[in-house]
């Protein structure tokens, strides 16, 4: 059988109603708007926001919030369709499974690692970041060391001694990252209930933020909006396309971060309760949400401080440190924050660790990976074992890689995964015309193909080091898959 084997949707389907075996069917629609924020407001909008305008766009990193917005919203569309129509574990890697075969599947799949995997080490990361301004800010105790919250790839501004240090591991990362972990082998409902909470303290902080911020914006920090275009060289020497168009797109595919994670939510299909219906509210609703608050957050975040900032003293921690700095009167704010948004980023990696194991969970049902990546435990009813393996390769980014590379890793690949199930809804309309959809993308072809030119500009935009990166990540893949999966693929050879 060819490279380019499809699986037959009923035979999808039918896995899916195959739930003795499978996973539970807890969530509601109400749920999924919650799983969505929860995995939406998070390390993109408390440290990528301030990265994306120190180094691409400053004030006109709202204009990038757009340029995204609009990206996510095309390709939500599709994937609310393909969530409605085949509402199965495992998100577009599923559907490519089922409209363009299995070597894309398989591309898709292993691409996805960069979304789940490595977005929730880059969310580990910021965690990290945020702790060590608690302990100081909050607790008034001691920092972690610079060499023990950092990757051994960074190295700091030079301290009031001019000593540069260098970091050795992300200790806190890692360690939160492993907690989540065993919380996730534990229980999905018992996680969505914690969700619940955290997203409502979450979303009530954001709104905060921009309420007492807003009388705080400096006009000169926002002019000019659009900075000219030049390049910048940060410390640790790296340049950035600064300024103008091309800072603006950068802008968008560094901040498209803080969107990732509505998609998440077509994950946990096979954990849901009426998927049809559920799906499309879960998706769109909370990218709908989000996308107002970040809007209206970055106009005044870099109103509040002027870009250099951005680039200095406010580099890590940047929301608080910006409050406390540029909002006098307001240190319980700061504090309020820290707090919150540490909670908000654990839950945003909880659902990122869950997105990937679900999407391993598919990929081993499908014998792509081993059977041990679809182990279900005996008395959780959660796949532990992925869990597991999951743990110890976002353990290892999140330790030993810094958060911007990983942060753009992450943008990049998820936009690679939008683009292809933007392809796969006008694939599928022609291939399977009468397939019952519950929901359908409105103007097929066009807002298919308007959502891939926008994700492609803001792939465009992220610069070669990161197509690089991408290229290589997918080389790795393709190893991979020659090596292992094709041999043991169930499709491909069905008497195994
Ligand atoms: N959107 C998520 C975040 O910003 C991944 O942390």
């Amino acid at each position: 059988m060819s490279l380019f084997v499809k699986k037959p949707i009923d035979a999808l389907m039918a896995e899916a109603g195959d739930s003795e075996k499978g996973l539970k069917r807890t969530l509601s629609a109400g749920s999924l708007v919650a799983l969505g924020i929860g995995a939406i407001i998070g390390a993109g909008l408390f440290v990528r926001t301030a990265a994306a305008a120190a180094q691409n766009a400053g004030p006109s990193v709202t204009i990038g919030f757009i340029v995204a917005a609009i990206g996510c919203a095309l390709a939500g569309l599709c994937y609310a369709e393909l969530s409605s129509s085949i509402p199965i574990s495992g998100s577009a890697y599923t559907y490519t499974y089922a409209t363009m075969g299995e070597l894309l599947a398989w591309i898709i799949g292993w691409d996805l690692v960069l979304e789940y995997a490595v977005g929730a080490a880059t969310v580990g990361i910021a965690w990290s970041e945020y702790l060590n301004n608690l302990l100081v800010n909050v607790l008034h105790w001691k920092a972690i060391a610079y060499e023990w919250c950092h990757s051994p790839f960074e190295h700091s501004i030079p301290d009031a001694a001019g000593v540069v240090h260098t970091g050795i591991m992300n200790v806190p990362a890692f360690g939160i990252v492993a907690l989540l972990s065993l919380l996730l082998i534990k229980g999905t409902q018992e996680s969505a209930f914690v969700n619940g909470i955290i997203v409502i303290t979450k979303v009530a902080i954001v709104i905060l933020i921009i309420i007492f911020g807003w009388g705080f914006i400096n006009a000169e920090n926002h002019t000019p909006y659009i900075p000219a275009a030049s390049t910048y060289t940060d410390h640790q020497g790296i340049n950035h396309s600064y300024g103008g168009i091309m800072g603006i797109l950068g802008a968008a595919g560094v901040v498209f971060f803080a969107f990732i994670g509505f998609d998440a939510v077509s994950t946990a299909a096979q954990e849901t309760k009426s998927p049809k219906k559920a799906m499309p509210i879960g998706i769109l609703g909370s990218l709908a949400i989000c996308t107002v608050l970040y809007i209206l957050f970055a106009h005044v975040l870099t109103g509040l401080a002027p870009v250099d900032f951005f680039r200095t003293t406010g580099k890590e921690a940047s929301v608080v440190v910006a409050i406390k700095t540029y909002m006098p009167g307001y240190e319980w704010l700061g504090k309020l924050v820290t707090v919150a948004i540490l909670a908000g980023f654990s839950s945003v990696i909880l659902v990122m660790l869950l997105g990937q194991s679900r999407v391993f969970y598919s990929m081993s049902k499908d014998g792509l990976l081993p059977k041990e990546f679809s182990a279900v435990h005996p008395k959780f009813q959660t796949p532990y074992k992925a869990n597991l393996i999951i743990l110890v390769i976002v353990g290892a980014f999140a330790a030993f890689v810094p958060g911007d590379i990983v942060g753009d890793m992450t943008s990049i690949g998820t936009l690679f995964a939008f683009i292809l199930v933007c392809v796969a809804v006008i694939i599928l309309r022609k291939t399977d015309p009468d397939l019952p959809r519950q929901f359908k993308t409105p103007w097929v072809p066009l807002v298919p193909i308007l959502g891939i030119v926008v994700c492609a500009a803001m792939i465009l935009g992220l610069g070669w080091t990161n197509w690089l990166r991408l290229f290589g990540w997918l080389a790795i893949g393709f190893i991979i898959y020659f090596a292992y999966s094709a041999k043991n693929s169930k499709l491909r050879n069905p008497k195994k």
